[in-house]
């Protein structure tokens, strides 16, 4: 399809999908406004270059990049405004753009051959899409994901509100790992047996947007607002920030009540994003270390925190930190429609589903070892509801009605974590292991323990095939994917 053609198919599929949606009086906003928004252009062009990881400037790392860069340029918008992205593919694979956590119209998904043709080596396409909701995304290829991925291909969406709340600076760190050789090049051993079976590719160099921290410098006095995003193939990062109070103030993009996170430790697993409100209340002169401490015995030092000598205010910004809302169809708990969801799989699989089966009488068992030993020869071993997907294109687990709530029970019947994405929609976290959740958390990812029981909630107003899957890349590779439909 040509550029042009692509485009005008796209308007036609917007324009039809708007006015079915104003129908529904979703969205309606953006719609009624149609006329004040902004375009943005821009253009990605993803191929191969250099990256400067590590702190030695003779030593340069070959990636593949968006427009040279990784991470890929930060776009930058605002809540309403239409992106335009004249996107070319100079890789030599084919590739795809997916916006994750943006509700785009499904032919603007980017997932390969569900909503649209793979990009060819030396094609172009020109995505399409409104920024509807205000946040923290991020995009990234979606085909090949544990290689074009792991090998750098990522880069932030900021949404900016309309009026924002105010700080003295908004900072994107873009958490990643590399899994580098001794000449500081990307090891080649991806999809390897031993990632896809237990949890995932993990790296052995973790760099901020791109680089080995250092040093971050602060003042006294300051309000920062820091979007984290994970853009790792696995590793989930837990940040304690030794000595600040930071304030979780979105997730995923979404606004949440301004609130402490447990236990100190700020959880970000892969695809997932945080916005904090951190006020910077150390001496001028001082140096404080931030610190991962997710993996209990493999804690270190991210970054320090560095108060230059001058302060910039002796007491902190008192003004309101709580976001506006975004767009969101709120699901009705009561008359929402329930479906169970169960994640089954991967080494050690079998030995917890036996454990929970003693728990839960009367659940019949799959797998065992014998079928675990066929799964090894074809490295599917990750089950969605006891189907283990080949590739993009497959019989949807759900079809639902478009405009109906849902409620979604999901069990972890595995040894690991997942981080569980829906394309398409946000959805309201509202139980973990039959407890209520404190703040309803809106997501598009949600991180699940081993063994957890966690209950999603959300109205299926963006109609198309959408993927769900595990954001552990080598498990989405090794099966841990599924299609759902609205209709
Ligand atoms: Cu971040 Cu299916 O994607
Ligand atoms: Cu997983």
């Amino acid at each position: 399809m040509s550029k042009s053609g692509t485009t005008a198919f796209t308007r036609r599929r917007f324009l039809a999908s708007a006015a079915a949606t104003a129908g529904l009086g979703l969205l309606s906003n953006n719609v009624a406004h149609s006329e004040s928004r902004k375009v943005r252009n821009i253009s990605l062009k993803v191929g191969s270059g250099l990256a400067q990881i590590t702190a030695n400037p003779a030593q340069k790392t070959a990636v593949w990049a968006y427009n040279g860069s990784v991470p890929g340029p930060e776009i930058r918008v605002r809540q309403g405004d239409r992106l335009q992205v004249a996107f070319e593919n100079n890789l030599k694979e084919e590739t795809t753009v997916h916006w994750h956590g943006v509700r785009t119209p499904n032919a603007m998904d980017g997932v390969p051959h569900l909503t649209q043709k793979p990009i060819a080596p030396g094609a172009r396409f020109t995505y399409e899409f409104d920024a509807v909701d205000a946040g923290t995304f991020w995009y990234h290829p979606h085909q090949h994901s544990t290689v074009q991925v792991g090998r750098g291909l990522y880069g932030s969406l900021i949404i900016e509100e309309k009026t924002p709340i105010v700080v003295d600076r908004d900072v994107t760190w873009i958490l990643d790992d590399w899994r580098l050789t001794d000449k500081k090049q990307i090891s080649n051993d991806f999809d390897h047996w031993h990632d896809i079976s237990h949890n995932g590719r993990i790296g052995n160099v973790v760099t901020i947007n791109g680089r080995v921290p250092t040093a971050f410098t602060v003042r006294k006095g300051e309000r920062i607002r820091l979007r984290l995003i994970n853009t790792a193939n696995a590793r989930i990062f837990g940040l304690n920030f030794n000595g600040h109070k930071p304030t979780i103030i979105a997730l995923d993009g979404q606004p949440v009540a301004p609130h402490a996170p447990d236990g100190d430790l700020v959880i970000v697993g892969p695809a997932m994003r945080v916005d904090l409100i951190l006020d910077m209340t150390g001496e001028p002169g001082s140096r404080h270390p931030i610190e991962d401490n997710f993996y209990r015995r493999l804690s270190y030092r991210l970054i320090n925190f560095v108060y230059a000598k001058e302060l910039l205010r002796t007491t902190v910004l008192t003004s309101p930190i709580t976001l506006p809302k975004n767009p969101l169809n709120e699901p009705d708990l009561e008359a929402a429609t329930r479906h169970t969801i169960t994640f089954r799989g991967g080494m050690m699989g079998a030995m917890v589903e036996r454990q929970m089966a003693g728990k839960q009488s009367g659940m019949m068992m799959g797998g065992g070892m014998g079928s675990m030993r066929d799964m090894m020869h074809s490295k599917k071993i990750w089950l969605i509801n006891d189907v283990a997907a080949e590739g993009h294109i497959m019989a949807p687990m759900l079809t639902l009605k478009r405009g109906t709530s849902y409620i979604l029970t999901m069990t972890n019947m595995t040894a690991w974590h997942h981080p569980i994405h829906m394309h398409g929609h946000s959805f309201r976290v509202i139980s973990r292991n039959g407890k209520p959740t404190s703040h309803k958390e809106w997501q598009d990812t949600v991180l699940m323990e081993s063994r957890e029981r966690v209950e999603i909630a959300f109205v299926a107003d963006n109609p198309g095939d959408w993927m769900f899957h595990c954001h552990i890349l080598e498990h989405m590779a090794g099966g841990m994917m599924g299609v759902i439909r609205v209709t």
